[in-house]
């Protein structure tokens, strides 16, 4: 069934703004990263969508295309962005049936709720892989055609329509710590230092490299798998945004839709925060040796920390 635009994009954006532009996404068939897509395919693009599940992606492919009669929406599925190989082969086949890749976002992530003590050294290291490495490959796979795209649509100031842009997904939980995210934390560092030096290396070519963090957002896997889906729903979660409420899939969206449209031209090696501010909140989100109220009924995931063998 289709989504109604209201609910994945404001009504500012012109139509037709991303005409002739391809967006190749790893974490597509996901709830924040298929509000993207969707918004840049309502605007004009195309797009390829690349997630682990085959049905899921697949079918979220041929949802997305509903945003704009005659759009061309590619699903490639069972596609794993620890393997560098696999992303190269999926950007040189989006680049082959939709004509190249103009923007990318590295969306793709792992996550579980465990402290330190619970997490063995593979654990940690999985979510390093999935998130900081796998940025890395998508970044990888597809820096060849934004580079192409990039010089075609030159970033000079007076082009209306520049090609050559990149969006990490990331978080805000190493901004100060989060109880229970170190693995976490400690690979989305990583894929915020890899946007800057991305930005620096590649804004000579006219690429632009961006982060987008989004905070809480209403209705998400991740939100749901992180166990505060009943937390939501009461409210309890809210006090700790200043403004009183979650984000919407729509408000990353739009974040998405400014970068990569001529308003986001000179915009590059930034973090763009849509949180409502939750991170400065005092405690952030998670108060040295306790846990966020919000997460202290999540037993979904929640492994036992090991004791020592004495
Ligand atoms: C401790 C755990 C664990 C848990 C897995 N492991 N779950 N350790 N607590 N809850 C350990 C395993 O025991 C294993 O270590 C290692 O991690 C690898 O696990 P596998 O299951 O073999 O890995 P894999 O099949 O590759 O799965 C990766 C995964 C996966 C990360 C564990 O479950 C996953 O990707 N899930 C979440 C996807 C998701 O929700 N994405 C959206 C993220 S949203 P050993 O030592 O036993 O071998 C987001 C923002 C959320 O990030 C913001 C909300 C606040």
């Amino acid at each position: 069934m289709a989504i109604p635009r209201s609910e994945y994009l404001s009504e500012v954006w012109k139509d037709g703004i991303f005409s002739n532009k391809v967006v190749f996404c790893t974490g597509g068939a996901g709830s924040i990263c298929s509000a993207q897509v969707r918004a840049l395919v309502h605007l004009g693009a195309n797009a390829c969508i690349i997630g682990r599940n085959a049905e899921k992606t697949e079918s979220m492919a041929a949802n997305i295309a509903t945003a704009r009669a005659g759009s061309r929406v590619i699903g490639i599925g069972g596609l794993d962005v620890r393997k560098v190989e696999d992303l190269e082969e999926a950007a040189a086949r989006c680049a082959k049936e939709l004509g190249g890749i103009d923007f990318c976002i590295a969306g793709a992530a792992g996550n579980f709720l465990s402290p330190i003590s619970g997490l063995s050294s593979n654990a940690f290291r999985t979510v390093i892989e999935i998130d900081t490495i796998g940025s890395f490959n998508t970044l990888k796979a597809t820096l060849p055609y934004l580079i192409e795209s990039a010089k075609k649509n030159p970033n000079n100031g007076t082009n209306p329509s520049t090609g050559g842009r990149i969006i990490f997904v990331s978080a805000s939980f190493h901004f100060k710590g989060m109880a229970l995210q170190a693995h976490v934390s400690a690979a989305k560092a990583g894929v915020d230092a890899l946007s800057a030096t991305a930005a620096i290396e590649y804004g000579p070519r006219g690429i632009t490299s961006n982060i987008i963090t989004p905070g809480p957002i209403m209705g998400t896997e991740g939100m749901a798998r992180l166990g505060s889906r009943d937390a939501e729903q009461s409210g309890a979660a809210f006090k700790k945004v200043p403004l009183g409420r979650y984000g919407l899939v729509k408000e990353i969206a739009d974040g998405t839709v400014y970068l990569f449209s001529d308003a986001g031209n000179f915009v590059n090696g930034e973090v763009l925060v849509i949180d409502g501010a939750e991170w400065r909140t005092p405690g952030g989100m998670g108060v040295a040796g306790q846990y966020p109220d919000y997460l202290l009924d999540n037993t979904f995931q929640r492994r036992e920390e090991k004791k020592p063998k004495l």
